[in-house]
């Protein structure tokens, strides 16, 4: 674990650019870290059990989850992260509050879905790495367990929804289908689970998964398509579409992150090449399309009528993606270049986006972009904070995390 160290009167949490070239905003990436920390501290007692799920609108107040959300692990995942950096006993008390909420979910079959990963990767997986809790380790391998098993033949993937009663039919036959780019960050928690219990089957599984995700969800030019549509009874590959991005054909950008970061975060866990260069294309995609002012639109392919809504979430999990990828590339000089639009990204979250100084605000970012063909857009986003979190923490040098 590391603590903060003491400099010029204050803390501070940033550790030496071990891997990768330097940050070239190590102090204001510094500051705002140190700062996020604070407002985390903060939050404990005002969140008290609960998990945020989105901003109420025009506000900077959170809602707050119900059961069965894929959210939820986000506020844990920034508590891990703060325990994880100050070693303070009451971030790793708060997130083990909310142990009873994900054992639920373990035992409710009909909430498991692809988001497994996220749920389980930022609570159980964090403690049992953080403070070695065998109990812990074992909720997480059940957790991969029911992620791996979700794997249907003859569908080369693991199955993302699941088909509801409310469904209507022809929604519920397409969702068994449907393979979404969201699911690439779930992989981390098979890899983790064959390097816990040295079973290849875990592996094996996740390797199919990105494999059938790089050939269906990535097109010829490094963008992507947020879902993947198959015939559930012979596996025939039938056409790509979108759920929240702006058309069938554009790349919704928090799509494009979660495969950024996912492909580079399992490049680490199993040395894979083509998860590598398939990250680094679909960065260099992003490289060309940042705003001036850093900071993402929610669809790399709007028309110019439609409203530019910012999303800082995507923005968020490319630049920790990309800080990933730039550790995956260390000693090349590829690193140097995916930090730099890495620092590019995150200054525009700092110096436009970053609320921690506001009081009374129960986040860290705004303009996040949930879900924009349903109204859901200028809120603040639990994942948006998280990787917020995340990609400050890794700016600065750390190279440690739950994935
Ligand atoms: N459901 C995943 C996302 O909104 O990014």
């Amino acid at each position: 674990m590391n603590k903060g160290v003491e400099k010029d009167g204050e803390i501070s949490y940033a550790l030496l650019d071990l891997y990768q070239p330097p940050t070239s905003h190590r102090d204001e990436f510094t500051t705002a870290l140190n700062s996020v920390i604070k407002k985390v501290d903060s939050l404990i007692p005002v969140f008290g059990l609960r998990n945020p799920r989105i901003s109420a609108p025009g506000t900077y107040k959170y809602t707050f989850c119900t059961a069965d959300e894929w959210v939820a692990s986000f506020w844990p995942g920034q508590l891990w992260l703060g325990y994880s950096v100050t070693g303070e006993e009451r971030f790793k008390n708060s997130a083990r509050m909310r142990r009873e909420y994900f054992k639920r979910v373990l035992e409710s079959p009909a909430w498991h879905d692809h988001d497994l990963g996220f749920l389980f990767s930022l609570t159980f997986v964090a403690d049992y790495k953080l403070t070695g809790n065998q109990t812990c380790r074992e909720m997480a391998l059940r957790a991969a367990d029911f992620l791996a098993a979700r794997w249907r033949q003859p569908l080369p993937f693991v199955m993302c929804w699941n088909p509801q009663p409310r469904d209507v039919d022809t929604f519920a036959h397409r969702k068994t289908g449907t393979l979404n780019i969201d699911s690439m960050q779930g992989m981390a928690l098979l890899y983790w689970a064959t390097k816990e219990t040295g079973q290849t089957s875990y592996a094996d599984i996740a390797d199919m998964h990105l494999d059938t995700c790089i050939k269906y969800l990535i097109r010829e030019d490094y963008s992507s398509y947020h879902s993947f549509e198959f015939d559930p009874r012979t596996g025939k590959p039938l056409k790509g579409y979108t759920h929240q991005g702006y058309s069938d054909e554009s790349c919704w950008s928090r799509g494009q992150s979660w495969a950024i970061h996912a492909l580079a975060q399992c490049y680490l866990a199993s040395n894979k090449g083509n998860y590598r260069t398939t990250a680094a294309k679909m960065a260099d995609y992003v490289g060309q399309r940042v705003p001036d002012d850093g900071v993402l639109v929610w669809d790399y392919d709007l028309p110019a009528d439609q409203h530019p809504y910012k999303d800082t979430s995507a923005a968020a999990i490319t630049a920790s993606g990309l800080y990933t990828l730039a550790h995956c590339y260390a000693g090349h000089p590829e690193a140097e270049k995916y930090t730099k639009i890495a620092d590019k990204i995150l200054h525009g979250l700092v110096s436009q986006h970053d609320i921690t100084s506001v009081d009374g605000s129960e986040g860290l970012l705004k303009e996040g972009a949930a879900f924009v063909g349903l109204d859901r857009a200028n809120n603040m986003l639990p994942y948006g904070d998280y990787y917020y979190m995340e990609a400050l923490m890794r700016s600065v040098g750390h190279v440690d995390f739950f994935w």
